[in-house]
């Protein structure tokens, strides 16, 4: 189809744009200053959700503008109005939800997220003009800004879809991973790490991150939800493993999250010893998923 390839096009002249790296770099920096690692960026990232916030808080303003243009069509200009504001409020989160989840990307995802921001940045500016000139009485601009405001956030919100759909940011990316379902050799017992040490084996084509929990061996998905990171390279504190990334630290006992950025937890292998060596299957609840790569 015509129209896919030119956005095909575009998609990949934007995802090759080194000419953002630099400015890119020196967001990345300002921002890291202000989004610490720790509450602040737990919180934007949605670790207590379980589940990145930014997709959440988009709907917000996205719902409050759209309905805003329904009130201009039905002649509510008050109406219409308070849900501009309401959507100017909303976005300030949003928008430092999107920076924190921002911060972590790289190379082609950093330029499309940039350009992502930028729009949505315009947008803001288009539907602040529009509430600051509805409360002038200039009803006919305060429309032509808002209709502004959602060519761009339409725009904005394509690079969103791509950003998530096609370059899989915020996706845990063990989701297609297909664990064993029966019990497989993985190492033998004289084999595992001692003390703080971690070890990955290879267990049924997936890295298996392998360390020993108060003489018990443990036994977790290697890559990273968060971004991919293989965690066998992290560090041990406290009983469980940082990324060697960005620092999401999992408990080597549940994979549950300690800290963000990561949202989503590691899958625990079942484990068992036989014959001298440990063997692992897929945990319980991976059972449940329908997996469409059928492989
Ligand atoms: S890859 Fe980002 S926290 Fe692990």
């Amino acid at each position: 189809m015509r129209t896919l390839r030119f956005m095909e096009n575009l998609i990949t002249r934007l995802e090759g744009a080194t000419v953002l790296d630099k400015p890119g770099a020196a967001l990345n920096t300002a921002l890291r200053t202000v989004v610490r690692p720790g509450p602040v960026e737990d919180t934007l990232s949605g670790v207590p959700l379980g589940h990145p916030l930014h997709p959440l808080l988009v709907s917000v303003p996205i719902g409050a503008w759209t309905s805003s243009l329904v009130l201009d069509a039905v002649g509510d200009t008050d109406g219409a109005q308070k849900l501009v504001g309401l959507g100017l409020i909303a976005a300030a989160p949003t928008a430092a939800s999107g920076a924190s989840d921002w911060l972590t990307t790289g190379g082609a995802e950093r330029r499309v997220g940039l350009a992502h921001a930028l729009l949505n940045y315009a947008a803001i500016g288009a539907y602040a003009g529009s509430w600051f000139a509805r409360r002038a009485d200039r009803h006919r601009a305060g429309v032509g800004l808002s209709l502004v405001g959602a060519s761009l956030l339409g725009a904005a919100g394509w690079l969103g879809g791509h950003l998530s759909y096609a370059q899989g940011v915020g996706v845990d990316t063990t989701a297609f991973q297909q664990f064993p379902a029966d019990w497989v050799d993985a190492v033998a017992v004289d084999d595992l790490p001692t003390g703080d040490t971690l070890t990955a084996v290879e267990v049924a084509g997936i890295p298996v991150l392998v360390a020993v929990r108060d003489g018990q061996p443990v036994a977790l998905a290697d890559r990273c939800t968060h971004r991919g990171a293989p965690l066998h390279e992290g560090e041990v504190v406290d009983g469980c493993v940082v990324c060697p990334w960005h620092g999401g630290t999992f408990s080597l006992d549940d994979g549950s999250v300690q800290s963000g950025p990561a949202t989503r937890p590691q899958a625990v292998f079942e484990t068992r010893v036989r014959e001298g060596r440990l063997q692992v299957r897929r945990p319980e609840d991976r059972a449940l998923r329908s997996n469409p790569t059928g492989y």
